[in-house]
């Protein structure tokens, strides 16, 4: 039967997946809370389409950081795609590259950097830096992304320490044991290093050492875990060039905001200073759209990246993407929404919401507003 919706692939992925590698994966923190609001809370949204808008040349390209990609839906960053199909990040670089859209590779690829380059080498790459408590193998890491053509650099700003997982404590999941992390075995001694440790990430890490990050690397810098308008204004003070609004898909702190109940907020901060982002949750083309509604200029994909690559490797991640750019598309037409180029020339920024105003607001989000669509009239 073929596949018709993203959690068609959960099914099949949860099928071929040891029980502890899918635990792993499906797992959140604590009570798994925030990880299922994530989800609730795009449903509690409704959308007031708009008709009769000529939608005959609907157009998903937009752009992130100045470069195209032919929808906003790209992928977040995943460690460990080895455990769910042979040659891990390398097919979901390619799935990527054939799809037209950004790839944000994980501190925790278990495949080398070198090779997720190689084999996709027209793919569009941001890397993710879980900043290391030794300063130098972070900046050497930093300094092969960047010569290796990764185009961003995404800090995770969401892993002080690691959350509770019970499932993995339950299943004495030691990823160490069972994995080396290529990346970090190419940087140091084979003998002194040869597994990363998961513990060393920098918990010391604060909103001043973000200046020592930008004096490493000419990447436009993002920051990925922002919940907050006042970490959103720290970050403009701090001339960051990107948020993703996350909560870790509720692998982290339980019991925070669902990540699109914190998009609006974070956009009224930064004022269009610069371009926001969205992961957590997103599951089908109507998800997409509010996302963008609400001020996103890209979403991105967690879980469900890692169910098309366990189902069908580099073809399942395809198949995946193109279902969900066809129901984003099927979306944008069926709300009256001709282009998101149009809304990027003269996006509203939603400005700051008391909480009535707010559940009013998500309630009745405007997706197909007058300015969106004004070109094809
Ligand atoms: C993650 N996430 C994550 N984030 C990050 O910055 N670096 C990482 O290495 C990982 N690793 C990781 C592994 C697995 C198995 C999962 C499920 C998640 C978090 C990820 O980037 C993203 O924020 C969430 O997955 C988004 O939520 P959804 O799409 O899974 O609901």
């Amino acid at each position: 039967m073929p596949l018709a919706c993203l959690t068609d692939f959960r099914a099949l992925a949860q099928e071929r997946l040891p029980k502890s590698t899918w635990d792993f994966i499906e797992g959140g923190a604590d009570d798994s809370f925030t990880r299922d609001d994530n989800i609730a809370a795009f449903k509690r949204i409704r959308l007031r389409p708009r008709y009769l808008k000529n939608v005959v040349n609907v157009d998903t390209r937009t752009t992130i950081q100045g470069e195209e990609i032919t929808a906003p839906i790209c992928i977040s960053p995943t460690g460990f795609h080895c455990l769910v199909w042979p040659d891990g990040e390398m097919s979901t670089a390619r799935a990527a590259q054939a799809a037209g859209v950004c790839y944000i590779t994980s501190t925790f690829a278990t495949c080398a950097l070198e090779d997720i380059a190689a084999t996709a080498p027209r793919g569009l790459r941001w890397f993710q830096l879980y900043v290391h408590p030794d300063r130098q193998l972070s900046k050497q890491l930093v300094q092969r992304v960047e010569s290796l053509g990764f185009k961003a650099l995404v800090i995770t700003v969401d892993v002080p320490k690691l959350g509770n997982r019970r499932h993995d404590i339950r299943n004495q999941l030691d990823l160490k044991l069972n994995l080396l992390l290529k990346d970090f075995y190419w940087l140091k001694e084979r003998t002194s290093m040869p597994y990363f440790q998961m513990s060393p990430i920098d918990s010391s890490i604060c909103w001043n050492d973000l200046s020592w990050l930008q004096s490493i690397t000419r990447l436009p810098i993002i920051l990925k875990g922002i919940l907050t308008k006042e970490d959103a204004e720290l970050a403009v003070k701090h001339n960051i060039h990107g948020i993703i609004v996350s909560n870790h898909g509720g692998r982290q702190l339980d019991d925070v905001l669902a990540s699109i109940d914190a998009l609006a907020e974070v956009v009224a901060a930064v004022k269009g200073k610069m371009e926001v982002y969205l992961d957590g949750g997103i599951r089908t083309g109507n998800d997409v759209l509010k996302a963008l509604a609400l001020g996103a200029k890209c979403v991105f994909l967690g879980r469900p990246i890692l169910w098309g690559l366990a189902y069908k490797g580099e073809d399942g991640v395809k198949e995946l993407l193109n279902i969900i750019k066809n129901e984003f598309h099927t979306s944008m037409a069926l709300t009256g929404c001709f282009s998101f180029w149009i809304q990027r020339a003269r996006s509203k920024i939603p400005r700051a919401m008391g909480k009535t105003e707010e559940r009013q607001y998500h309630k009745a989000v405007l997706i197909a507003s007058e300015a969106w669509t004004e070109e094809c009239l």
